[in-house]
């Protein structure tokens, strides 16, 4: 269960104080795929990277599963991230001098398994978001995008994250590609995991369970669907 009680993350600028995020509550149960939608600047990034222990809030509480992230110590917010989080970017953020496999791998250094064992898990989860054979091999460059955000989304799997948090995933990709990718989500969502994607796209925010519309750093609409 995620809990979001009256978060607010101001930043202060040349222009005076941004209230990007301005008093936010709401709950997300475990193994829901959750919406957050609304137009460019209306904050949904900031959430976003306040929810993943990116950045802290200015004020306001959040739990994971019991856990106060925004308690976090720096030290403590980056074990969370690592072992709790799992992060799907718009532009796949993969390192483009190292393989699927490598990519996949490199979020595993630290949980004492065997370079083999982490290789052969990452192996497993690149087969199981549909890459295979020599293209697990292959640099991000010689993908296609629609493969770099499988390997991305395989990475956001290494270290089985209680919830994935995916901003804009499906932002580059065609609706091929896209439907591909919403798919795999939503198949992660029926195991048990919580999804929260930030998104554009209506055909993504039509297949969840709960959108989110916020404006102006709030939460100005909240929609269930049974
Ligand atoms: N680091 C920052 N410093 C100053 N203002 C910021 C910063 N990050 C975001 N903002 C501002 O906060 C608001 C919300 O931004 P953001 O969360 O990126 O919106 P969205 O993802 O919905 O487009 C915008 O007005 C943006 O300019
Ligand atoms: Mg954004």
């Amino acid at each position: 269960m995620l809990h979001v009680s009256e978060v607010t993350r101001h930043f202060s600028t040349g222009a005076g104080q941004v209230k990007a995020v301005d008093g936010v509550s709401f709950d997300v149960e475990t193994g829901t795929f959750c919406a957050i939608v609304g137009r460019s600047g209306s904050g949904k990034s900031t959430l976003l990277a306040l929810l993943g222990a990116l950045d802290s809030p200015t004020s306001g509480s959040i739990h994971l599963d019991g856990v106060d992230v925004a308690g976090l110590s720096a030290r403590k917010q980056v074990i969370y991230r690592r072992d709790r989080i799992g992060f799907v970017f718009q532009n796949y953020h993969l390192v483009s001098n190292l393989s699927a496999i490598g990519n996949v791998m490199l979020p595993m250094e630290f949980a004492g398994a065997s370079r083999s064992q982490r290789r052969e898990h990452a192996v497993s989860l690149l087969d199981r978001v549909g890459l295979h054979g020599d293209k697990q091999d292959r640099l991000p460059g010689k993908l296609s995008g629609g493969e770099q955000q499988r390997v991305s989304i395989a990475r956001a799997l290494a270290n089985q994250p209680a919830l994935i948090l995916a901003d804009e995933p499906t932002g580059n990709l065609d609706s091929r590609n896209s439907k591909r990718i919403v798919s795999l989500l939503r198949q992660l969502v029926e195991e048990g995991t919580t999804v929260i994607v930030v998104t554009h796209d209506r055909g993504l925010a039509a297949k969840t369970d709960l959108t989110l519309s916020m404006k102006d750093g709030q939460i100005v609409h909240r929609q269930a669907k049974v």
